[in-house]
C-alpha cells in the first residue's frame, strides 16, 4: 500500500512537472524596448518600435513559433540613468532579449549590463563602435550601422566633389566624434582635410555662434552630424543664417532622415550618405514602404527599417532553435549566419556582428531622401578592437 502510494506520488509529481515544462514551453518571449521616447530623439525611437511591431504582425505575431510580451523603458537619451534603465528590464522584468536604443553614449552602459548579465541584446540604431569594437561579444547585435560608416562614405564623396577644406560640426559625443573621424578617414583618402572641428554639448541647439565660425573660416563644405529634432534646427539655422548658397552641407543621412517635412525648404537638394534610401529598387522595400503606410498611416525612415530588421534578426536566431531561447549558442550561429532580406537591400553580418552593407548618396527632392548612387559598396566597420574577428 506503502508503496502503491509513492508511486502515485511520483507520477503526481512528473506529471505537474510535464505540465509546467509544457506551459513554459508556450509562454511569450519577453521583448524589452530600452529606446528615447522623450526628448530630441523621441521620433527614432517610435520609429524603431514602429518597425519591430510591423514584422512581428506579418508573422502573425509569433517568433520562432512564439508570441512576444513587451515591456518598455524611455530612456531619454540620458547615458547616466542606462544601468538603471536596462536593470528594470533585466532585473525586473526578466526579459529575454533587450532591443535598444538610439543613443551611443546610452548603448555603451546597456552593452556593459549585457555582457555581465548574458542578455541578449539587439541594438537598432546606436552605431558607438565599442559595441562592436573592444566591448563585442557574442550576445550583442546591431541591426543598424557603426558610426565611421555612413561618415567614411559622406568623406570620400565630399573629396571626390572637390571638397579641399572642411569645417565639421557635431554633438560632444562618441556618435559624432565617431562619425567625424569616419568623415576624415574618407575625405583624406579623396583629397581633401578637415581644417576646424567644431562641437557643442547633447542635446543643444544654440548654433548661432558656430555658424559665425563657420562663414568666417570659408571652408569649401561643412560636414555635420546631428540626428532627430536637433537636426531639424540645425538646417534651418543654417540655410536662415544663408550658408547653403555658398557652402554645401554634407552630413550622414541622419541629418535628414525623418526630418524633411520639418526641414521644409532649408533642406533642398543636399546630399547625404546612408544605407537606406527614398526610391530604392528593392522589392522587398516597396513592400515594407507600403504595409508601413498601411500600419502606421506615415512613410517609413530609417530608423523604422531598423527596428523591423531587429525583428528579422531576432527571427532568425529563434526560428532556428524554434522558440528556446536556451538554446543560446545555436540562436547565435543561426543570426551571425543569416542573410536579412532588409527594405535596404539585403545584408550579412560581420565576424563582430555589424551590418555590412552598401552605403548610398542621397539627394534631398521635396520629402525625400532620393536614392543616386552607390557611395561605398558592402562597406564593413573596420571593428577596430574586437576580439571576434
Ligand atoms: C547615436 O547616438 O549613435 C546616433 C543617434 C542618432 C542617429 C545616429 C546615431
Amino acid at each position: 500500500m506503502r508503496n502503491h502510494r509513492a508511486t502515485l506520488a511520483r507520477v503526481a509529481i512528473a506529471a505537474a512537472l510535464c505540465g509546467a515544462a509544457g506551459a513554459a514551453a508556450q509562454d511569450k518571449i519577453k521583448v524589452g524596448f530600452m529606446l528615447p521616447y522623450t526628448g530630441t530623439y523621441a521620433a527614432l525611437g517610435t520609429a524603431i518600435e514602429n518597425g519591430f511591431r510591423l514584422y512581428v504582425q506579418e508573422q502573425g505575431g509569433k517568433l520562432g513559433g512564439r508570441e512576444l510580451e513587451y515591456f518598455k523603458v524611455d530612456d531619454e537619451s540620458e547615458p547616466s540613468k542606462a544601468v538603471d534603465n536596462m536593470n528594470k528590464l533585466v532585473k525586473r522584468d526578466n526579459v529575454d532579449v533587450v532591443v535598444g536604443t538610439v543613443h551611443s553614449g546610452v548603448v555603451m552602459a546597456m552593452a556593459k549590463v549585457a555582457k555581465d548579465t548574458n542578455t541578449l541584446l539587439v541594438i537598432p540604431n546606436a552605431g558607438a563602435g565599442a559595441v562592436t569594437g573592444p566591448m563585442c561579444a557574442p550576445n550583442i547585435f546591431r541591426s543598424s550601422f557603426s558610426n565611421w560608416q555612413p561618415g567614411y562614405a559622406m568623406g570620400k564623396v565630399a573629396g571626390e566633389r572637390g571638397a579641399k577644406k572642411v569645417v565639421t560640426i557635431t554633438w560632444k559625443y562618441a556618435a559624432g566624434d565617431e562619425s567625424v573621424e569616419g568623415f576624415k578617414e574618407g575625405l583624406k583618402a579623396s583629397g581633401g582635410e578637415v581644417i576646424k572641428d567644431l562641437t557643442l554639448p547633447f542635446p543643444n541647439v544654440e548654433f548661432q555662434a558656430l555658424l559665425t565660425d563657420i562663414a568666417a573660416s570659408k571652408p569649401d563644405a561643412v560636414y555635420a552630424f546631428f540626428a532627430g529634432g536637433g537636426a531639424v534646427k540645425f538646417v534651418k539655422d543654417y540655410a536662415a543664417a544663408g550658408l547653403n548658397r555658398t557652402i554645401p552641407l554634407y552630413g550622414p543621412g541622419f541629418l535628414t532622415d525623418g526630418t524633411l517635412e520639418a526641414q521644409g525648404a532649408a533642406a533642398q537638394g543636399m546630399l547625404t550618405t546612408l544605407h537606406y534610401a527614398d526610391g530604392l529598387d528593392v522589392a522587398k522595400d516597396k513592400v515594407f514602404r507600403a504595409d508601413y503606410h498601411k500600419a502606421y498611416n506615415m512613410a517609413p525612415d530609417v530608423y523604422a527599417v531598423q527596428g523591423y530588421d531587429a525583428a528579422q534578426m531576432l527571427a532568425a536566431g529563434l526560428g532556428a532553435v524554434k522558440g528556446d531561447v536556451h538554446k543560446r549558442n545555436e540562436l547565435v550561429a543561426a543570426i551571425e549566419t543569416a542573410r536579412i532580406d532588409s527594405p535596404r537591400g539585403a545584408f550579412t553580418l560581420s565576424k563582430s556582428h555589424n551590418p555590412v552593407q552598401d552605403i548610398y548618396l542621397r539627394k534631398v527632392v521635396g520629402t525625400e531622401n532620393r536614392y543616386e548612387g552607390v557611395a561605398a559598396k558592402a562597406l564593413a566597420d573596420p571593428a577596430r578592437g574586437c576580439a571576434m574577428k
